[in-house]
């Protein structure tokens, strides 16, 4: 684990144009600044798909036709906030199903189980934390039908090529008749999207910083955080958000760990992640290229978001 994050890390920032990949900002750290990033009212697409879980659990359940019990697999389930209505609507209407969330953080994991055992009594519930595709792998294998969960626009962190790469691979892993429902962020009105990621409470900025925070722990690094900023901005043509890391002085880090010291021009960016955002029409085709039918799309009132219900077939 550790091995892989130096050798990106020391990829990255040796690249003619540096790059972080926006995945190693969730330690423990980043994922709690991630849930203030949730709850900020700015940040609409928390809020949009948790009122599509919360409206219409019934109209998606009813669209699995699936037979019980089923699974519910979650793929980066997160602190699970979205996800509750969803399971307060199973777990009501006595429907049969055992819900696996799948995280790479332990204490987001666990800080999730322990709020559902209190919440949802009786819930069938078997966290995993690791690598989704050995956890997929084994769900596979299972005599019951899955519903395979990719919530809140987490695709929008993928270039379009490996988001296809990825997709296609949940549905290596999917049996016949399983399905995915996959979240994604839908262009709308670019003031929209720019406040939601360039915050003025400069939370994604922290979000962001975290990063060399981590770097300087587990590399022994010498980052000084407050030499760099952090710039966000939106291209609605291609509906792509870039955030970067932006080096306010001319310097040098030192990163013992790889041996290695990195220079900084001033104003030097580092891209730290892409979030994109999508038309129905792209979801559709999204579905299509990587051998999925098309179920429905759950959308919130205000049609920012959607949740896209597919069938692997
Ligand atoms: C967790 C990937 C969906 O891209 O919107 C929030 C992460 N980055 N603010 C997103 C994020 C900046 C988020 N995802």
């Amino acid at each position: 684990m550790t091995d892989t994050f130096a050798q990106d890390v020391l990829k990255g920032l040796t690249a003619e144009n540096k790059h972080l990949s926006s995945k190693y900002f969730y330690d423990d750290n980043g994922s709690r600044i991630f849930q203030e990033i949730m709850n900020m009212p700015e940040y609409y697409l928390t809020d949009a798909e948790f009122e599509i879980l919360s409206m219409q659990s019934k109209q998606i359940v009813e669209a699995l036709h699936f037979s019980q019990p089923f699974n519910i697999v979650e793929l980066g389930a997160g602190d699970g906030f979205k996800t509750f209505k969803l399971l307060e609507y199973l777990t009501e209407n006595g429907i049969n199903f055992n819900y696996v969330p799948i995280d790479i953080s332990q204490e987001a994991i666990d800080a999730l189980t322990e709020r559902l055992l209190n919440r949802l009594p009786g819930i069938k519930i078997k966290p995993k934390v690791g690598d989704y595709f050995k956890i997929l792998k084994q769900n596979k294998k299972s005599d019951y039908p899955s519903l395979l969960l990719f919530l809140g626009s987490n695709i929008g962190n993928y270039q379009e090529a490996s988001a296809i790469e990825l997709l296609r691979l949940f549905n290596q892993n999917m049996k016949m008749g399983d399905k995915l429902l996959v979240g994604f962020d839908l262009k709308k009105n670019p003031i929209t999207i720019h406040n939601a990621y360039y915050d003025k409470h400069g939370i994604t900025k922290r979000f962001n910083l975290n990063l060399l925070l981590r770097i300087n722990r587990e590399l022994d690094a010498d980052f000084k955080i407050d030499d760099f900023d952090f710039y966000c901005h939106y291209n609605p043509l291609n509906g792509e958000v870039r955030s970067y890391i932006v080096s306010l002085r001319r310097q040098d880090v030192l990163l013992k760990k790889l041996n290695t010291s990195i220079s900084f021009d001033y104003n030097e960016l580092i891209w730290t992640e892409l979030s994109k955002k999508y038309s129905l029409f792209e979801i559709e085709a999204m579905a299509d290229v990587s051998s999925y039918k098309m179920v429905a799309n759950f959308l919130d009132c205000k049609h920012y978001f959607a949740d896209s219900l597919w069938e692997k077939g």
